[in-house]
């Protein structure tokens, strides 16, 4: 997706994680050129508005699960993840997919069927820009996630994933066969084995 202003710029490295104040966690901020911080902190919003509102678009849902906004409102709950391509259109940039994660107090089953309240890891928002999908760019984002996280896939719980996700858990992670939710939050087996202990 790209924008009408150098996305080079205001986004250090391919991937970036915006932080509450919507700056890159990894932002000079004493740089020269990074000096009108509210300005480049209005163009991120507007990415992340724009990406959340693709991403909508791509799964049919009448509201965005993401938006500046929703970020600022969870304070630090939820961290957005934001893939770039720094090349294209013509140096300017454009932005290739986002991510979003965050905790949730969740009440989920296990495979036994008993349900056990749990304060999770959870896979809230995913999306790369149609122009880009099954090309790479969805896993490189979503390591990168895990390793920022220092956290496996089995571990987090899924909102509403779309046959796309499940097909992409299933060839990179091997998570296949979820454990049946009355929710929409998607599991697998593993989950309660580590952090994922009764609240
Ligand atoms: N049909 C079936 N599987 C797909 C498709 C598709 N159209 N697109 C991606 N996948 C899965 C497959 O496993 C595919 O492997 P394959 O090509 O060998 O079959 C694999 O993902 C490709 O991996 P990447 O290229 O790394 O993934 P991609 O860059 O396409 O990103 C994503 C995956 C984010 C799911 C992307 O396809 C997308 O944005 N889809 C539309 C929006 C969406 O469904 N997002 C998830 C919503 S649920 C949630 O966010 C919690």
């Amino acid at each position: 997706m790209e924008f009408d202003f150098d996305l080079t710029t205001i986004f250090p490295t391919d991937i970036v994680k915006i932080g509450l104040d919507m700056l890159p966690v990894n932002l000079d901020r004493t740089a020269t050129h990074y000096k009108n911080l509210s300005l480049i902190q209005q163009r991120i919003s507007h990415v992340v508005d724009s990406m959340g509102n693709a991403s909508a678009r791509a799964q049919d849902l009448k509201q965005a699960i993401t938006s500046a906004s929703k970020v600022r409102a969870h304070s630090g709950e939820h961290t957005v993840y934001l893939l770039i391509d720094r090349v294209a259109e013509h140096g300017l940039g454009s932005v290739v997919g986002l991510l979003k994660v965050g905790k949730k107090n969740l009440f989920l089953m296990d495979r036994q069927g008993m349900q056990n309240e749990v304060y999770s890891m959870c896979i809230l928002d995913f999306y790369v820009h149609e122009s880009r999908q099954r090309s790479g760019c969805g896993r490189a984002l979503f390591e990168y996630m895990l390793k920022d996280q220092e956290m496996g896939p089995q571990f987090m719980a899924i909102d509403r994933p779309s046959p796309k996700l499940l097909a992409f858990l299933a060839k990179y992670y091997d998570l296949s066969n979820p454990i049946p939710q009355v929710n929409n939050y998607v599991i697998f087996d593993g989950f309660f084995n580590n952090n994922n202990k009764e609240c």
